[in-house]
C-alpha cells in the first residue's frame, strides 16, 4: 500500500517489538551499479525496496543493463563489464536520489557516449560541482547549469588523479572511484574525514582491488569484476528511528534483526548510550567477515534514561543520516545539540531548516545554527500536538527522513499531529507508517 500525503499520528506510551528493516538504500545502490559494470551474472537478496534505488534500476535498464526482478524476491543482474554499457536510451532520471545522480555520473564519464542526467527539483538544487570538478579533471566534460543537475556528461578516455574534497563525502568518493575503474593508472581520493566504506566494501565483494591507507582510497583501472550472489544488510539509517523511539518513550524495548553493522554507519548506537539507553549488538557470525561484504546482527534498545546529547564535528560523517531521527530525542524531554553538521543543508531538504521548523510547528523548542541545531524542552506559547492546545501540523517538505523524524517525535504529543508530505518516506521506507502502528502503542 502506498503511504498518503497527510499521515495523523497519535501519540504512544511506548514502543515494543521484533522486526527487520528493509534493505540498506547505500549498499542496494552499489551493488547494483557493481553488478552492471562486473562480468557474468549477480543475484542480489533483499535490495532495497525505496524509490531511490528503483531509480538507480531505472538508469541502468537504459544503459543497456539486463535486470530481472522477482515479486518480493531477488533481482537478478546481468554484468556488462567495466566500460561496456550501451549509449542510453534516453534521458536517465535519478529522480530523488543523489546517489544514483552522483555515483553513475562517475560511470558514465568513462564511456564513449553522452549521457543527460535529471533529477526532481529537490535533486536539481542539490550541488554537482563536487563531482564534476574530479570527473572534468580526468577527462569527462559535463555541461550543467551553475553547478546543478540537469548534468550532461560527455565521456572520453579518463586519466586516473588525486582527488582531495573539501567535504566528506561518500557519493563524492564513490564516484571518483567509479571513474577511476575505466581510467589510465590509478586514482586515489583523499577524504577530509572517513564516510561510509560501502564502495571499498562492495569492490572488494565483486572480485576488485581497493587500496586503503588511512583516509585515502585508491583504484586502478583496467581490472575486472565478477559478478556474485550478495545479500544487503538491513539498512541502518532506517532502523534508526525504532532505536530512537525505543531509547525515547519509557518502558520501550525494540530488537532488529539483520541489520548492517558496518562500523562506519554505526556512531549512533554511541550517541544512544550517552543519551541512557541500554543498547546491545549481536553480531552474526557468518557475514561478519569484512572483506566479503558487509558485517549484520541484531541491535536490541531499551528505555533507561533521558540525558542532554552534545554532538561535534567529528562525529557528523558516521551519523550525517541519522541527525533528523536523532534531532527526534529533544522531544521527548531530551535535549540535543548539534555542530558541524552544515552539509544537511544540501540533503533532500535544508534539514536544518525544515527539522527547526517542524519540531516547533509540534512544540517542541528548536534553534537553528549556521551549522547545526538545539532541539529540547517544550515551547512555552507553541500551539501544538506536544502541548495539547490542538493538532499540529508538520510539513516534511518531501524529505523521507523529515516525514519519520516527525512522526517519530509525534509520539510524545499529547494529541494527534499531522505529517504533511508524509508519502516521501518511500524513498526508503514504503511500510513505514504501517510498522508504526504496528509496534506503538
Ligand atoms: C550516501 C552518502 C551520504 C548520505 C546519503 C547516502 C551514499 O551523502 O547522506 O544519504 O550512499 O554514499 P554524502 O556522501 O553526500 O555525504
Amino acid at each position: 500500500m502506498s503511504p498518503s500525503a497527510v499521515v495523523t499520528v497519535v501519540p504512544a506510551r511506548r514502543i515494543l517489538g521484533r522486526l527487520r528493516v528493509p534493505g540498506d538504500k547505500s549498499v542496494s545502490h552499489r551493488y547494483a551499479l557493481l553488478a552492471a559494470l562486473a562480468e557474468g551474472r549477480s543475484t542480489l537478496t533483499n535490495f532495497a525496496p525505496g524509490a531511490d534505488c528503483r531509480s538507480t534500476l531505472a538508469c541502468l535498464r537504459r544503459l543497456g543493463v539486463d535486470i530481472s526482478e522477482e515479486a518480493d524476491g531477488p533481482i537478478t543482474v546481468l554484468g556488462r563489464g567495466i566500460g561496456r554499457l550501451s549509449s542510453p536510451s534516453g534521458t536517465l532520471d535519478a529522480g530523488n536520489s543523489g546517489t544514483t545522480m552522483r555515483l553513475l555520473a562517475g560511470i558514465v564519464a568513462g564511456h564513449p557516449f553522452s549521457s543527460r542526467l535529471v533529477g526532481d527539483r529537490s535533486l536539481s538544487g542539490r550541488p554537482m560541482r563536487r563531482v564534476i570538478e574530479p570527473l572534468e579533471r580526468m577527462g569527462a566534460r559535463i555541461e550543467a547549469t551553475d553547478g546543478h543537475a540537469p548534468l550532461l556528461v560527455h565521456g572520453a578516455r579518463l586519466q586516473g588523479i588525486v582527488h582531495r574534497p573539501k567535504v566528506p563525502s561518500a557519493q563524492v568518493k564513490s564516484a571518483v572511484l567509479f571513474a577511476g575503474l575505466h581510467a589510465a593508472g590509478t586514482t586515489t581520493v583523499v577524504e577530509p574525514a572517513g564516510t561510509r566504506d560501502h564502495t571499498e566494501r562492495a569492490l572488494l565483494a565483486f572480485g576488485g582491488s581497493v587500496a586503503v591507507d588511512g583516509l585515502a582510497v585508491t583504484v586502478a583501472g583496467g581490472q575486472r569484476l565478477v559478478g556474485r550472489d550478495l545479500s544487503v544488510p538491513g539498512d541502518f539509517s532506517s532502523a534508526a528511528f525504532w532505536l530512537v523511539a525505543a531509547a525515547a518513550l519509557p518502558g520501550s524495548r525494540v530488537e532488529i534483526a539483520g541489520v548492517g553493522l558496518n562500523p562506519t554507519r554505526h556512531a549512533l548506537l554511541d550517541v544512544l548510550k550517552r543519551f541512557g539507553a541500554k543498547v546491545v549488538v549481536e553480531v552474526d557470525a557468518q557475514v561478519s567477515t569484512p572483506d566479503d561484504g558487509e558485517p549484520q546482527g541484531t541491535i536490541t534498545v531499551e528505555h533507561q534514561d533521558v540525558r542532554p546529547v552534545v554532538i561535534g564535528p567529528g562525529e557528523v560523517p558516521g551519523l550525517i543520516d541519522e541527525l533528523p531521527a536523532i534531532a527526534a530525542l529533544g522531544a521527548h524531554g531530551g535535549h540535543v545539540t548539534v555542530s558541524g553538521a552544515a552539509e544537511l543543508r544540501v540533503k533532500e531538504s535544508d534539514r536544518i531548516a525544515a527539522l527547526v521548523a517542524g519540531f516547533r510547528a509540534l512544540g517542541v523548542n528548536a534553534d537553528e545554527r549556521p551549522d547545526g541545531f538545539v532541539i529540547g524542552g517544550r515551547a512555552p506559547h507553541a500551539s501544538g500536538g506536544l502541548t495539547g492546545h490542538g493538532a499540529a501540523v508538520a510539513d516534511a517538505r518531501g524529505d523521507h527522513r523529515m516525514a519519520m523524524a516527525f512522526a517519530i517525535a509525534a509520539l510524545a504529543a499529547d494529541a494527534p499531529s499531522t505529517i504533511e508530505g508524509a508519502d516521501a518516506v518511500v524513498i526508503s521506507y514504503p511500510g513505514f507508517f504501517e510498522t508504526l502502528g504496528r509496534l506503538t502503542s
